[in-house]
């Protein structure tokens, strides 16, 4: 059973696809990567028939002091068991809804996430939505039952905005995974519009392209904000949803491949070991939406920004790091609540570990030469020096290839404050299609200021920081000087606005 499952899972890595043998079966493909109890034969999934009635939601309001403990449960229709509870109704009350589980048991992500919103909002409710029971069971039944639970969440949101008379604009819930569409429904089935929803990385499998009544959307609360931190087409499936369901959707790190979790990596051992040495990578990658959120309750004063942007490739060339008209946003707690007709898609970059926040930059440079050059595909090396550090041997991924007469936009990130920017230093060397010699002569004279040479030339830089949202113009330091280097250094240009500007479209 369990090769079997190995070898359809397999079987999906684009990869891997070549070397293994592809055995997918209809019957397996109800097993969605690692959505699957391996260790039970599937013919259990069709044994839940009977339990469909009984899809109970508990209701844990945790104290402070103890964030892991199930001390006290508010019994919706007893009244009593609010005050018992000691539940204060002029407060914001927080649902922390938990997603699928293979242990039955909550992960540690709950009582962390408890403990953040404590010590963001002391005097809040903060009550944890025990549905595990239902959320036990194989992936696709477990799906199937959010709808239910969502349900059990309404009539508990209805009994207590009339119990204790309470606005509803106080209540936040936040569903991660699977709980993120039980939240969902329980925001359309409540009989008003509860505040807000957030979405910690909706789960993907059943939901993606549904219709919205079928997943968490926008109509289900007065503001609805998601983050993505697994989401990918290419394996033929997502973890986490891919499509924008809410106001504002945040995508870190373009939805996958989060710092740190080193999923790349693990996806080529799993040849070798099997799903389970994958589970560890794809755990961290689709919890990272939960530990985000958690950063932003405790690291206020360090928020990271989002950007608002057409395309993930688009942000990655630095061109979307612009704050005029709401196109930028606080990611997570203190988000402002940005209402459009349509979704709002925003990207940011992350550390590898809290306090997640780093620092963007856009770099736009026009390369010129009196040759045509294209398809040259350098590897760039920045250094930034500023008033408060420096960030050293940054490498911009380039997005396309360079080509003379044309200007190009990167983005940098750095993972430390650096204040504001001085210097950069800007090293250029060739790897496709050089021969050494070549590549050496290119480099000793292609920053030579004489206008008669052949080679590719960049006078000025274009800075302009997303976080504090400066622009910049960099000029090369004292071009003379440059010639027998290869690493250049650019300081903020004297006369900026004198020179005329780049016969080029800006983007
Ligand atoms: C209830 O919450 C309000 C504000 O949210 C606070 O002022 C008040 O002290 C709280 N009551 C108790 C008993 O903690
Ligand atoms: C690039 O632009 C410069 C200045 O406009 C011009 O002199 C040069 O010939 C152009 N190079 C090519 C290859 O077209
Ligand atoms: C460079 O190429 C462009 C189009 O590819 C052409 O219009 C231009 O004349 C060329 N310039 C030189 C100097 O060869």
């Amino acid at each position: 059973m369990l090769d079997f499952l190995n070898i359809r899972i397999i079987s999906n890595l684009p990869y891997l696809k070549e070397t293994q043998p592809v055995n997918a079966s209809k019957a397996v493909s109800l097993c969605f990567f690692v959505f699957c109890n391996f260790l039970e034969p599937l013919s259990d999934l069709f044994q839940h028939k009977d339990e469909a009635r009984q899809t109970v939601a508990k209701f844990s309001l945790r104290k402070p002091s103890h964030p892991d403990d199930d001390l006290c449960y508010i019994i919706p229709g007893e009244a009593d068991s609010l005050a018992a509870c000691t539940f204060n109704s002029t407060s914001k009350t927080f649902l922390v809804i938990h997603g699928w589980t293979l242990s039955g048991m909550f992960e540690s992500w709950v009582a962390k996430l408890v403990s953040a919103l404590y010590e963001r909002e002391q005097t809040a409710n903060v009550i944890v939505v025990d549905w595990l029971a239902s959320a036990q069971n194989h992936y696709v039944v477990a799906a199937q039952k959010t709808k239910a639970v969502g349900q059990q969440i309404a009539r508990f949101i209805d009994w207590i905005e009339e119990t204790a008379n309470m606005p509803l604009e106080n209540i936040h819930l936040i569903g991660y995974s699977l709980g993120a569409h039980v939240a969902g429904f329980a925001g359309s089935h409540a009989t008003n519009k509860v505040g807000r929803i957030t979405g910690l990385d909706p789960a993907g499998p059943d939901f993606e392209g549904e219709h919205a009544h079928r997943r968490l959307s926008p109509d289900d609360a007065y503001f609805v904000d998601v983050l993505h931190t697994f989401t990918r087409g290419s394996l033929g499936l997502s973890i986490g949803i891919q499509q924008p369901v809410g106001h504002v959707d945040i995508y870190p790190n373009g939805g996958s491949f989060q710092p740190g979790c080193n999923l790349r990596g693990a996806l080529e051992k799993i040849a070798n070991f099997g799903i389970f040495a994958v589970t560890d990578a794809i755990k961290c990658e689709h919890e990272r939406s939960v530990h985000l959120f958690i950063d932003s309750l405790l690291n206020e004063q360090e928020a990271a920004k989002a950007y608002r942007c057409g395309s993930n490739d688009m942000f990655d060339r630095g061109m979307c790091l612009s704050c005029r008209k709401s196109r930028c946003n606080t990611v997570g707690y203190d988000i402002s609540k940005v209402r459009k007709a349509r979704n709002v898609q925003m990207y940011t970059k992350t550390r590898a570990s809290m306090p997640f926040r780093v620092y963007h930059y856009q770099l736009k440079m026009h390369f010129s030469s009196k040759v045509n050059r294209s398809e040259m595909d350098p590897s760039i090396t920045v250094s930034l020096y500023g008033t408060k550090g420096e960030a050293e041997n940054l490498e911009p991924k380039l997005k396309e290839k360079i080509t003379t007469n044309r200007t190009h936009s990167f983005l940098l990130v750095t993972e430390e404050d650096i204040g504001d920017l001085l210097m950069l230093t800007f090293k250029w060397e060739e790897t496709n299609g050089w021969s050494a010699s070549n590549m050496l002569k290119m480099v000793s004279s292609w920053w030579s200021g004489d206008s008669d040479s052949s080679n590719m030339e960049v006078h000025k830089i274009r800075i302009r920081a997303g976080e504090t949202q400066q622009k910049m113009v960099f000029c090369v330091k004292d071009a003379e000087a440059q010639n027998s280097k290869q690493e250049v250094t650019f300081v903020k240009c004297k006369n900026p606005w004198r020179t005329k500007p780049q016969g080029t479209p800006k983007r």
